[in-house]
């Protein structure tokens, strides 16, 4: 997951340190933002400093504490649990649906109980749940806040309208491996003027506005620095062209290895999606790891099932996550990654399974 830069970010950096720029956040956070509440189509965006306290700030937001509830997929990265201990209150585990590796909407609604305050909706890799719009709607008709963590779906839209921009606050993440990246970042959107100006608080330090100290609620320091927002800028420019080619690679592993009968690829509406990894369910998993590292091709195992990790330790059964968390592949995915790149590794896959 090799990020990619070019001269502009390299030249824009060197601009804005010889403009005397004080490095910490001002307009080019502020321009950062704006361009992404304008590329997501949303209200209101808010930059942060990852895609974790993204996630613990729209939780305090929407004044999840202890004593609530939270609902979040099994198979997720450990960042979205995480965020909801770190607010006080408890993740509620649900598992997956194969199809599309997001929460399952049946057995969603199985956990709702009068301690639900929250769901988390993870958008896997630029992924929805089948039932994403009976998801949304459901919320809405419970009074459940709905937390779209849509960290993997920078890029990804339904039916043309951006993921994360579902709920009521929708996160995104711009860590090193992500379709863009400012190294570490995390970005809020909502549609919500009140929640708004809760987060645009709550990431500093409860002020009433930056640089004075009225301080209006709890809040701590969750900002940004104008030096990563010059390279977002720049990042946020190539969107067109990374998403364009996120799809080609995918489809392009797809029809190399869409005749292997020992790998199974998840169905994906390039419509939609822009895969931000290319994943695919495999046997032997361990061995072919080892194999395609003799060729130098680097690979990763998916998640765990969270709730069978040390840190959660819960002892319930989630078939789908733990038989995809047992399955799951990462091939490489950097926009970076040539056709020819490509077809070397679907061809020692091939070559591994013979
Ligand atoms: C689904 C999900 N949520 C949250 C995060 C955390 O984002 P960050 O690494 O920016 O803190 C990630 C990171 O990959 C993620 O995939």
């Amino acid at each position: 997951m090799e990020p990619s830069f070019d001269e502009n970010e390299t030249n824009q950096l060197i601009k804005y340190m010889r403009g005397g720029g004080w490095v910490t956040e001002f307009k080019k956070t502020q321009e950062f933002s704006e361009m992404v509440r304008d590329y997501t189509k949303s209200k209101f965006c808010s930059i942060v400093s990852n895609g974790t306290v993204s996630l613990y700030i729209a939780l305090m937001a929407c004044g999840v504490r202890k004593g609530d509830e939270v609902i979040v997929p099994d198979y997720t990265m450990i960042a979205s649990p995480n965020a909801i201990v770190l607010a006080g209150a408890k993740p509620v585990f649900c598992d997956i649906e194969k199809a599309t590796l997001c929460l399952d909407f049946e057995l969603f609604k199985k956990l709702v109980n009068p301690k639900t305050k929250a769901v988390m909706l993870v958008t896997v890799n630029g992924r929805y749940p089948t039932k994403y719009m009976d998801i949304v709607n459901f919320c809405k008709e419970n009074k459940i806040f709905l937390i779209e963590d849509a960290a993997q779906s920078f890029g990804s839209f339904y039916k043309k309208k951006h993921l994360g921009t579902f709920g009521d606050i929708g996160s995104y993440s711009f860590s090193a491996p992500k379709i863009i990246t400012t190294g570490q970042g995390g970005a809020l959107v909502t549609d919500n003027p009140e929640l708004y100006e809760k987060i645009r608080k709550i990431r500093d330090f409860g002020r009433e506005n930056p640089g004075n100290d009225h301080y209006l609620t709890l809040g701590w320091n969750f900002k940004f620095t104008d030096l990563q927002a010059v390279i977002g800028i720049e990042q946020l420019k190539k969107m067109k062209f990374r998403v364009k080619r996120k799809k080609e690679i995918y489809k392009l592993y797809t029809k190399l290895l869409r005749n292997n009968n020992k790998i199974e690829l998840i169905p994906t509406n390039l419509e939609d999606t822009s895969p931000w990894f290319n994943d695919i369910l495999v046997e032997k998993r361990t061995e072919l790891i080892e194999f395609l590292k003799m060729s130098n091709i680097g690979t990763r195992e998916f998640y765990p099932a969270l709730h069978s990790t040390p840190v959660y330790n819960i002892r319930k059964e989630f078939p789908i996550t733990e038989m995809v968390a047992r399955k799951g592949l990462w091939l490489p995915s950097s926009v970076k990654l040539t056709d020819e790149d490509i077809a070397y590794i679907c061809s020692k896959i091939n070559e591994f399974y013979k």
